[in-house]
């Protein structure tokens, strides 16, 4: 099997087996704090567990870098690592709001540039985003592309949860211009919903994204043409360390980001 269909077919086990537990108390079980920091719910673990189990039942010889368990070495001869976030918009999920996703990607190397392959699939629906590197970005069978063409309404994506109110004040002109800001809860699907032109650029800017968070989104952005920026308008790299945390702006091309950053500082 190929990198990419194993992703796939992890994914879609992960979509089978949580299919009925969102908004449930069982969803929302306490595991105790996982190795991004966060509490683990039930529906985390149990996608962990499913990605786990199925990556050794093919044999697939990597180190996965999971959200919540942390670095698990299914090799002694790894061709890479598998970077999992099994569950992403886990509040959405444990709450029953429809807006959650797996979030799988394969880096050969220790760091987001070298990710080969990822997959985002939205778990309320099935729908299944994926990139292979140099190949394109996919939904399903139809390849995607970001919105290069005059947006008849700008949306504008931002996440401000638990922003400081240093970086509410300097987004603030945004909020101000732009009357279509959104922001959903789930990073990486929002990322794969920006790379089907759903939204002209995506912005990040709270330092508080973990490497699980953005892994696979990483390629499907670029694989759909978009630009995938640091809070310093640098292309986006880091390394894969649980102590990793980030900013970026995807984007469409530069003139949206010109238009939206005009009176930023
Ligand atoms: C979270 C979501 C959310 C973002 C948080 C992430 P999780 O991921 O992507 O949109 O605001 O920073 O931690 O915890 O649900 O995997
Ligand atoms: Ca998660």
């Amino acid at each position: 099997m190929e990198v990419n269909e194993i992703l796939k077919e992890a994914s879609k086990k992960i979509y089978e087996n949580v299919k009925d537990l969102p908004g449930t108390e069982n969803a929302a079980g306490d595991f105790g704090r996982g190795a991004g920091g966060d509490i683990s719910r039930n529906i985390d673990i149990i996608a962990e567990k499913t990605v786990l189990e199925f990556l050794k039942e093919v044999n697939f010889e990597c180190v996965v870098l999971g959200e919540e368990c942390g670095r698990v070495e299914l090799s002694k001869n790894p061709k890479g690592f598998v970077i999992m976030d099994a569950i992403d918009g886990s509040a959405n999920s444990v709450r029953g709001v429809p807006f959650f996703c797996s979030s799988l990607a394969f880096a050969p190397e220790n760091r987001l540039s070298s990710i080969t392959d990822g997959v985002i699939t939205n778990l309320t629906n099935g729908d299944m985003y994926w990139a292979s590197k140099n190949k394109g970005a996919f939904l399903g069978d139809c390849k995607i592309q970001v919105n290069n063409k005059e947006p008849i309404y700008k949306i504008v994506g931002i996440n401000t949860s638990g922003a400081k109110p240093e970086l509410m004040r300097k987004l603030l002109p945004i909020f101000e211009k732009q009357n279509h800001t959104r922001h959903f809860g789930a990073n990486a699907l929002e990322m794969a919903m920006f790379a089907r032109g759903w939204m002209d650029i995506f912005i990040d800017l709270r330092n508080k994204i973990r490497i699980q968070d953005i892994a696979a989104g990483y390629l499907i952005v670029k694989e759909a043409g978009g630009l995938l920026l640091d809070e310093n308008f640098n292309s986006l790299d880091a390394d894969l360390s649980y102590d990793t945390r980030v900013s970026f702006i995807a984007v469409a091309n530069q003139k949206i980001l010109a238009e939206v950053f005009s009176d930023i500082e």
